[in-house]
């Protein structure tokens, strides 16, 4: 049986913590529409919360009283949770400010490294006291008065691009920050938005602070990362038809819609809005699904994307190749590991590579007991597996889907009547 009909994905994940943080940066009021309020964006709210922001939550409407780069010491220790992304950007944050913070996280979060975005900082100035070994939470942060910097990005993070743009913003002088890849381009998206200053030239990024900025209104649109679980799921299971509705098209995400047209996906636009960048997505089962080589400057436009699109590659004829993606590795678990052994579980023929993986094409899936490593995506993409396998996929962790996608079983259940 197919999936059918429309349905309106949730918000931005990366949008939404953003809209949080530059709403409580800002002064005055910002009024935010459709936030996603999944577990890691709450992790943001609560953080700012005693942070000592004011914020109102009425249904999926936002509205919080900026504090202009002034926040107050928190009594206890930040719980982040499993989130990466308030993690990094918030140190970002923490490290200007006028008092002393304490980060901790989940064991997920507590493996991840954080030296990327406290090094960079600690040359700005800051002083970073990671506890856990090799850099990571739990991290003491005592805030200080930072000097600008000059830095070339190791990796394509926007997580470590977001948290120097978020403090070159409250530091005295011109802070350059050049990507030889491109990621995600929210953070300077948002910070106009909010009536900030921000230059790009080429691969390099010009941030004169300290500034201020101003609260807004605005509406989150649908996370392409959600929508990429039912574009694929829709791609390989006989009889489907469906539309995504409003969902986000920024092209610094868009990776995965580049990728289902290499493969002959039957997919296209619909009512495109260039200037929210935005668009309805119709996507429909295809016979024939083509293998691709995806690398290059296209990883970072569909890193969350790649354990779904794995999945679809076991339906395609022939060999896909995912390279330069080592960044899999620091994801919310081992997404190389682990998804090559969910992908074995599952009767198809997928092995690991130091830098992404190679998946054999046009396998019979089979029910199975699998591992989602505590990993939303991965057991998101156990889930649509489980649409087209031959008996039942069962896998642990189902809980951890509520980090980005709190209605999953329920769109789920709507898409498949
Ligand atoms: C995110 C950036 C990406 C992505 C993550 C969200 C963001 O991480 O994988 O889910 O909101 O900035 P990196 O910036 O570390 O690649």
């Amino acid at each position: 049986m197919g999936l059918r009909g429309n349905l309106k994905v949730p918000a931005d994940k990366s949008m939404s913590h953003r809209a949080v943080m530059f709403g409580a940066l800002a002064k005055g009021q910002t009024k935010v529409h459709n936030i996603l309020l999944s577990e890691d964006v709450k992790t943001t709210i609560q953080a700012f919360q005693q942070l000592g922001l004011t914020i109102q939550l009425k249904g999926s409407d936002m509205v919080i009283e900026g504090r202009d780069f002034t926040l107050t010491q928190p009594s206890e220790a930040l719980d982040m949770g499993n989130s990466g992304t308030t993690t990094r950007l918030i140190m970002g944050i923490l490290a200007a400010q006028n008092f002393d913070s304490e980060l901790k996280g989940d064991p997920s979060l507590s493996k991840r490294p954080m030296n990327r975005v406290a090094i960079p900082l600690t040359v700005m100035g800051a002083d970073i006291r990671a506890q856990g070994v090799k850099g990571t939470l739990p991290i003491h942060i005592t805030g200080k008065k930072l000097h600008p910097l000059d830095f070339e990005m190791p990796v394509a993070s926007a997580q470590v691009k977001s948290a120097l743009i978020f403090a070159a913003l409250q530091t005295a002088g011109k802070s350059k920050i050049t990507e030889e890849v491109p990621s995600r381009n929210h953070t300077e998206q948002m910070l106009k938005a909010f009536g900030g200053t921000i230059s790009i030239e080429g691969k390099k990024i010009i941030i004169e602070g300290p500034q201020h900025l101003r609260g807004t209104e605005m509406t989150i649109p649908g996370d392409i990362s959600s929508a990429a679980f039912w574009i694929a799921a829709a791609l390989i299971t006989p009889d489907s038809d469906i539309l995504l509705e409003n969902v986000g098209v920024n092209p610094t995400r868009t990776g995965i819609l580049d990728v289902v047209k290499a493969m002959g996906g039957k997919l296209e636009l619909l009512n495109v809005d260039d200037l929210a960048q935005t668009a309805d997505i119709h996507v429909q089962y295809t016979e024939t699904l083509k293998s691709v080589t995806i690398s290059g400057d296209l990883i970072p436009r569909l890193i969350d994307e790649i354990p779904v699109i794995a999945l679809l590659a076991t339906q395609a004829e022939g060999e896909t190749l995912v390279k330069d993606a080592a960044e899999l590795k620091v994801k919310e678990s081992d997404r190389i590991i682990a998804l090559v052994e969910m992908l074995r579980a599952l009767g198809a023929d997928a092995v690991p590579t130091e830098d992404g993986l190679i998946v054999q094409g046009q396998s019979k899936l089979q029910g199975a007991l699998v591992d989602s490593y505590g990993d939303h995506r991965l057991a998101m993409t156990a889930a649509i597996a489980g649409l087209i396998a031959d008996g039942e996929v069962q896998f642990a962790g189902g809980e951890m889907i509520a980090t980005s996608y709190p209605n999953f079983y329920q769109d789920m259940d709507k898409l498949c009547q």
